[in-house]
């Protein structure tokens, strides 16, 4: 299916779902959340990130309880991916954090909605340390940021009660998936889903869990907190376009994204 062919309304996920028969299927490995060991330059990687702040700028999400695009001064940072064809006058590395909830004409494709829409890498997956590992990625990514949850500068103001709004879900995992990778963080962080379970991150691994379900980041706020970022890749397990055409890859109804990640399938 060529990606021009696809009309201007829908999203292209509900389109494609149309052209190419997804079946449900269930994981074999059965986890609530993966941890995978990964040999990366992670001081670099962590060095990296102001310098990429600096120099590609920094972005708020936008959250859809907005009807304007009021960026969040807590969390943001970069897109990893862009739509070309976006339909919001942004800057690229925007396009990936997020839209206001607004009419119906600013959704579907080409539009924040449109996650497989954002199919085209930002320069910061090229920047310095960073290259090498979105180098070593086997399947498409599309979606992701870095992410940054600025603890240290807005912590303090933060209440139990608000932290219940960053309570989420993300795609259907079929269609984008997401690994998370740390790069610069402490204890005082981590991960909640919605069984209590609750994931501390360690220093040289990356997650990943069914992000269709609820979960929420969270942290406890002291005076000497840092400022937590992570790269969060969303990546397709199913789906790949090459040369602006859409085509299921190997593992389409036949391997979840959860044994993609157990068996090493995402990563060279
Ligand atoms: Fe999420």
């Amino acid at each position: 299916m060529l990606d021009e062919q696809l009309n201007s309304l829908e999203s292209r996920e509900k389109q494609l779902r149309k052209v190419f028969d997804f079946k449900k299927i269930e994981p074999d490995c059965n986890k609530e959340f993966l941890k995978i060991k990964l040999d990366l330059p992670f001081n670099d990687m962590a060095k990296d990130v102001p310098l990429a702040f600096e120099k590609f700028g920094w972005y708020g999400m936008v959250h859809r309880r907005h009807t304007e695009w009021i960026r969040s001064p807590v969390y943001g940072g970069l897109g990893l991916t862009y739509n070309p064809d976006y339909k919001f006058n942004i800057p690229k590395h925007a396009h990936g954090l997020g839209q206001p909830r607004t009419d119906v004409n600013v959704r579907g494709k080409d539009t924040y909605d449109d996650c497989l829409g954002l199919r085209t890498p930002t320069d910061v997956t090229k920047f310095r340390s960073f290259k090498s590992f979105f180098d070593r990625l086997k399947l498409q990514y599309f979606q992701g940021r870095f992410a940054e949850v600025k603890a240290a500068d807005h912590g303090a103001n933060i209440t139990e009660e608000n932290k219940e709004f960053i309570w989420h879900t993300d795609e259907p995992n079929e269609i984008i998936s997401r690994l998370l990778v740390p790069l610069i963080y402490d204890e005082d962080y981590w991960i909640e889903l919605e069984s209590g379970t609750k994931i501390y991150f360690e220093p040289g691994y990356a997650y990943h869990w069914d992000t269709f379900k609820p979960h929420r980041w969270n942290f406890k706020y002291h005076s000497n907190i840092k400022n937590r970022t992570c790269i969060v890749l969303g990546w397709a397990p199913w789906l790949e376009l090459k040369e602006g055409k859409w085509s299921t890859n190997q593992y389409f109804n036949k391997k979840h994204s959860m044994d993609i990640v157990n068996e090493g399938l995402l990563i060279q």
